[in-house]
């Protein structure tokens, strides 16, 4: 948050010239903070952020224009304002080149650092405003995303609550399609990197020889391709969170290095002599046992601990029947807000299709044939021929229909049997049950009682 009054900070190895620049900015009450050079001014930004920096190009040491590299990287809030010598415009030009906010000539003039001043420091206040934003939606975005309230994923979210802005390393397991990302994203925008990036990186998608250089970053000359310095993807989520899916992928080579990073946090771009430090808060994810990975001695077992400090287990779909009509609804919402279409519902037959079916490719199978069937359907409501043919042939209510039609059973006990084995289904649980059967939880305990005394 920037304060009120802001602070401004001040660099310029001349003594003289900093008291003067404070005198000036004082007077229109900003709060100022003086450092020497450029080492001490990053020092400063360390503890406390300032929306504005004012320094001088040419000093001892650190430099204008080094100090403008740092901020450029590590404190990208900040304005910088370059005050350089009279006639250099050269170095003016260089200095906004290189994402300098604006320039003074010396000698500076009152006015003109004023005004400068207060442009710089409302664009700071406009940027921060705007990601504030942006985080607040993404961070509602990123809970309401996830679907879910059996136990199971109670008991996740709570621990997504619990663990999201501690800087523990968390693992992330789960069959394919369970929501791993989802539930990646939802730890990074709930925890303080959430105005960091939040930088995914698919450990089984990049080419072995390409990855090193992309988690790392490369200098130039360090390969053939390699034609100018490039940040890795570790340094891009500094301060962020760096999400390493298929974890399970990375070569033993890289592990090494992976462990290096996390235990020195400091990494080495491909080709550099010298290591970088970097903060970066790892969630990693895979769907595959890892442990039985590091039996098989194809993945470190010190990795493993380093990474593994909290498992989050998301469990199957089948093992958590009844999220199946929350999920398929919310996902039928979000496929018709995206085809601007309208439909009903799902009828109660494709429900309990959906509610009876296995799901090995678990939510992003049921998202896929969701949107398949709302794309397709010509009806006001999904209804069990918009449903792919391996669906609509399960064995079950269909034979039980089939049984009935058999037996002509009267109505009602056919209505009893089937209020009965959807209860079943749903684990006895008449919520869902009602709310599957298309009949409020009035009407449903009323028949339940008539079934008791018949
Ligand atoms: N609980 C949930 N609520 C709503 N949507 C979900 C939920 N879980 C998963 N999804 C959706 O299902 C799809 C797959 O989720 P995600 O990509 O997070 O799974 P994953 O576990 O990372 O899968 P994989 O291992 O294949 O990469 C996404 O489109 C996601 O939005
Ligand atoms: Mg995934």
């Amino acid at each position: 948050m920037i304060q009120d009054p802001a602070s401004i900070l001040v660099v310029d190895d001349d003594r003289e010239m900093r008291q003067l620049l404070q005198d000036i900015l004082e007077s229109e009450n900003y709060r100022v903070v003086l450092a020497s050079d450029g080492q001490e001014a990053l020092a400063r930004m360390e503890s406390e952020k300032f929306p504005v920096v004012v320094t001088d190009l040419r000093m001892k040491g650190m430099n204008g224009f080094d100090l403008l590299g740092h901020v450029a990287q590590k404190h990208s809030e900040s304005n910088l304002i370059m005050m350089t010598a009279f006639g250099t415009v050269e170095s003016a030009v260089e200095a906004m080149k290189h994402g300098a906010f604006h320039y003074l000539t010396k000698p500076v003039k009152a006015d003109e650092l004023l005004v400068t001043v207060h442009k710089a420091l409302k664009d700071a206040l406009l940027r921060e405003e705007v990601q504030q934003l942006r985080q607040q939606v993404s961070r509602e975005f990123a809970f309401d995303q996830i679907l879910g309230k059996s136990k199971p994923m109670r008991e996740i979210f709570d621990l997504i609550r619990r663990v999201a802005d501690s800087q523990t390393n968390i693992l992330i397991t789960g069959e394919s399609g369970t929501g791993k990302e989802l539930v990646a994203k939802a730890l990074h925008f709930n925890s303080q990197r959430k105005s960091k990036p939040f930088v995914p990186v698919n450990c089984a998608a990049i080419p072995e020889l390409l990855l090193e250089s992309e988690l790392f970053g490369h200098v130039r000359g360090a390969f053939t391709d390699a034609k100018s310095d490039k940040y890795g993807l570790f340094e891009e989520a500094h301060d962020g969170t760096l999400f390493l899916d298929e974890v399970s992928e990375l070569p033993m080579m890289l592990q090494a290095k992976l462990l290096r990073a996390v235990q020195e946090r400091e990494i080495r771009r491909v080709g550099a002599t010298k290591s970088t430090s970097v903060n970066v808060r790892l969630i990693a994810a895979t769907n595959v046992m890892l442990a039985e990975e590091v039996k098989a001695k194809r993945f470190r077992e010190d990795l493993y601990y380093r990474l593994n400090v909290i498992e989050i287990r998301l469990p199957p779909l089948r093992d958590r029947k009844e999220d199946i009509p929350l999920l398929a609804h919310g996902l039928l919402k979000k496929s018709l807000t995206a085809q601007q279409k309208h439909i009903e519902g799902i009828s109660d037959s494709a429900l309990a299709r959906l509610i009876d079916y296995q799901w090995p490719g678990n939510v992003r199978e049921l998202e896929n044939i969701v949107e398949r069937a709302a794309t397709l359907t010509q009806g006001s409501s999904i209804s069990l021929e918009d449903l792919p043919i391996n669906l609509q042939a399960i064995q079950g209510d269909g034979q039980f229909i089939e049984d009935a039609v058999e037996q002509i059973l009267p109505l009602g006990q056919v209505e009893k049997s089937y209020i009965r084995r959807v209860l079943e289904k749903l684990g006895g649980n008449k919520y869902q049950t009602a709310h599957v059967l298309g009949i409020d939880r009035k009407t449903l305990y009323r028949k339940l009682s008539e079934m008791e005394e018949s």
